[in-house]
C-alpha cells in the first residue's frame, strides 16, 4: 500500500513538473511573438494605415497559425486578422492589464467551446484508447492561451496586440505523457507489490514454520518437521533442523527406553529378594539349609543388583567422557592381565582359554575403559560357551592399528540379533541371560569405549559355532622411556 501511495505521489510531481516546463515554453514563444508584433504593428497605428495593418496582421497570423488582434486602448477590436471581432470589446483580463500599462505582457488560458478545429487523440493503442476515454468529458472544447502585449507609440500606449495561440495538442501531448506515466507507475507498483509479497512470503512462511517447530520442540513434541523447499539457504536450514530435531527425537526415545529398562532392570532383583525375605519373615519353622540357601539367593541378587549399578554409571561416565585419551596404554599386557584375571571364571566351566598377544602394542586411552572393554568381551565369550568350550584372547598389529580378537566356539548369535547386541539392556535369549546374571549393557560399554578410542567394533557368528569379536584400535607408537613389558604368548591358562 505505501509503495502504491509512494507511486502515486511520485508520478503526480513528475506530469506537474512535465506540465510546468512544456507550458513555460509555450508562454515564453508567444511573449517574443507578440512583443515583436506590437513592436512591428506601431507604425502602422501611428501612421493609422489600417490595410497596411490588416495584410501585415494577416501574413503573421497565417505564419504563426494563430487568431491575432488588434485593440484600442478602450479594449475595443481595431482589426482582426480573421476579421470575425472587428469592432467587439475584448473583456479578457490580460488584455486590461496591458491596457492599463500594469504589464507590458501579460498572458491567461481559456477554453473555447464548440470549437470545430478540436484536435482529438487518435490511434488505437492502449493509451490513445484511454485517453479519449479520459478526455471524453471535455470534448469539442479547445484550450487557448491569449497573450497581449502593449502597442506604444509616441510614448504613449496607442493599443495592444493579442495573440491567441491553441495549446490543444500541447494539452493532449502533456496528458498524454501523464497518463503513460501513470500507467507505467502503477505497472511498477503492481510489480513491486508482487515481488513484496513473493519475497516476504517466501521469507516469513519458511521462517513461521521454523518458529512454530522450535515452540512445539520446546514442548516436548520432537514428532514435527519443517518442510524443505529448494535449495536455499532457507532450505538448507530447514534441512539442518530436521536433523537435529531427529536426533533429538532419538536420543528422547532413547533415554525414555533407558529408563524405563534400568528401572525394570533393579525391580526385578529386588522383587525377588523381597519374597525371599518374606518367606524367611513368615516361616516359622524354616528349615535352616533352606534358609542358608535362601540367603545364597539374596547375595547373588546383590551381586546382580551392584554390577547393574556399576554399569549403569560405566555408561553415564561414557556419556559424560570428552573423549580426550592421552594415556598410553600398553595393550598386550592389559590383554594378558584381563585374561589372567578371568582364568578362575573360564576354569570353572572347564573352558580352555588362550591368549595369542604380541609384544609391545601401545594404544593411546583411558586404561580403565579399555580393561573394562577387553573384560566385557572375555567374559561374555566364556559366559556365553560352553562346558569344556575354547576362547582364544589375540592381540596384533594391523597396519597402524591394534586388532584385538576375542574367539569362542559357544553358542553363537543368530544373523537378526547381530545387529541388536550392542543396543542397551539388549539380550538374545532372556531367560538364560538372566539365569546367566546378564543385563543385556556389557556391550553396548563395549561399543561406547572403542568408539571413544576412535576405533571399531565387528561381530562375526554362527549359530551353535562360535562367536568372534574384532576391536581395531589406533596404534600408539612405543614410548621411548618405558621398557615394554614382556606378555607371553599363546600361553594355556587352564
Ligand atoms: N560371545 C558371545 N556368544 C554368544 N552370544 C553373545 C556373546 N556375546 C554377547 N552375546 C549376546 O549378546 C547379548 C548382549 O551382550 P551384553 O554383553 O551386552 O549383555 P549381557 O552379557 O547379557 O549382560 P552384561 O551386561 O552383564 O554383559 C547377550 O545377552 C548375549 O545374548
Ligand atoms: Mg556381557
Amino acid at each position: 500500500m505505501l509503495i502504491l501511495i509512494c507511486f502515486g505521489a511520485f508520478q503526480f510531481w513528475v506530469s506537474q513538473v512535465v506540465r510546468s516546463y512544456f507550458m513555460d515554453q509555450q508562454i515564453q514563444q508567444i511573449r517574443t511573438q507578440a512583443e515583436r508584433i506590437a513592436v512591428e504593428a506601431a507604425p502602422y497605428l501611428s501612421q493609422h494605415n489600417a490595410e497596411g495593418l490588416y495584410s501585415y496582421l494577416k501574413s503573421e497570423a497565417n505564419s504563426l497559425g494563430a487568431a491575432l488582434l488588434v485593440v484600442n486602448p478602450s479594449g475595443t477590436v481595431l482589426m482582426d486578422a480573421y476579421s470575425q471581432y472587428n469592432g467587439r470589446r475584448l473583456p479578457y483580463l490580460e488584455t486590461q492589464a496591458v491596457l492599463s500599462g500594469q504589464q507590458s505582457f501579460a498572458w491567461g488560458m481559456h477554453t473555447l467551446t464548440a470549437s470545430t478545429n478540436k484536435t482529438e487523440a487518435s490511434g488505437t493503442g492502449l493509451v490513445s484508447m484511454l485517453q479519449r476515454w479520459l478526455t471524453a468529458g471535455s470534448r469539442g472544447e479547445e484550450t487557448v492561451v491569449y497573450g497581449a502585449a502593449t502597442i506604444m507609440a509616441d510614448n504613449a500606449i496607442a493599443g495592444a496586440v493579442v495573440l491567441s495561440i491553441s495549446i490543444q495538442s500541447l494539452m493532449d501531448q502533456i496528458e498524454n505523457i501523464s497518463l503513460q506515466m501513470s500507467l507505467v507507475s502503477l505497472l511498477v507498483a503492481a510489480v513491486a507489490m508482487l515481488f513484496n509479497i513473493l519475497v516476504s512470503g517466501a521469507l516469513i512462511k519458511p521462517l513461521r514454520s521454523l518458529t512454530e517447530s522450535i515452540r512445539l520442540i520446546g514442548q516436548g513434541d520432537f514428532s514435527h518437521r519443517v518442510k524443505v523447499r529448494g535449495r536455499s539457504e532457507m532450505a538448507e536450514m530447514a534441512a539442518t533442523f530436521n536433523a537435529v530435531t531427529e536426533k533429538l527425537e532419538n536420543l528422547d526415545q532413547s533415554r525414555g527406553e533407558f529408563v524405563s529398562n534400568a528401572s525394570h532392570e533393579l525391580k526385578t532383583p529386588l522383587a525377588s529378594m523381597k519374597i525371599l525375605v518374606e518367606t524367611m519373615l513368615h516361616e516359622e519353622n524354616l528349615d535352616p539349609a533352606m534358609a542358608h540357601e535362601f540367603l545364597g539367593d539374596i547375595n547373588s541378587e546383590i551381586d546382580r543388583m551392584s554390577q547393574l549399578i556399576s554399569e549403569l554409571l560405566a555408561l553415564v561416565k561414557q556419556d559424560e567422557a570428552d573423549a580426550i585419551y592421552t594415556q598410553e596404554v600398553h595393550i598386550s599386557s592389559l590383554a594378558m592381565e584381563v585374561t589372567l584375571k578371568l582364568g578362575k571364571l573360564a576354569s570353572e566351566k572347564g573352558i580352555v582359554l588362550e591368549t595369542d598377544i604380541a609384544r609391545n602394542l601401545y594404544v593411546l586411552g583411558d586404561r580403565m575403559m579399555l580393561e573394562q572393554m577387553i573384560t566385557n568381551l572375555v567374559d561374555n565369550a566364556i559366559k556365553y560357551t560352553q562346558e569344556k568350550g575354547h576362547v582364544m584372547v589375540s592381540v596384533h598389529r594391523a597396519d597402524t592399528q591394534v586388532q584385538l580378537v576375542v574367539q569362542d566356539n559357544g553358542i553363537g548369535i543368530a544373523q537378526e540379533d547381530i545387529t541388536k547386541i550392542f543396543d542397551r539392556f539388549y539380550r538374545v535369549d532372556k531367560a538364560r541371560s538372566r539365569h546367566t546374571g546378564g543385563t543385556g549393557l556389557g556391550l553396548s560399554i563395549v561399543k561406547g569405549i572403542v568408539q571413544a578410542h576412535g576405533g571399531s567394533i565387528q561381530v562375526k557368528s554362527q549359530l551353535g559355532e562360535g562367536t568372534s569379536m574384532e576391536v581395531l584400535l589406533p596404534m600408539a607408537p612405543v614410548p621411548s622411556e618405558e621398557a615394554p613389558a614382556q606378555p607371553q604368548e599363546s600361553e594355556d591358562l587352564v
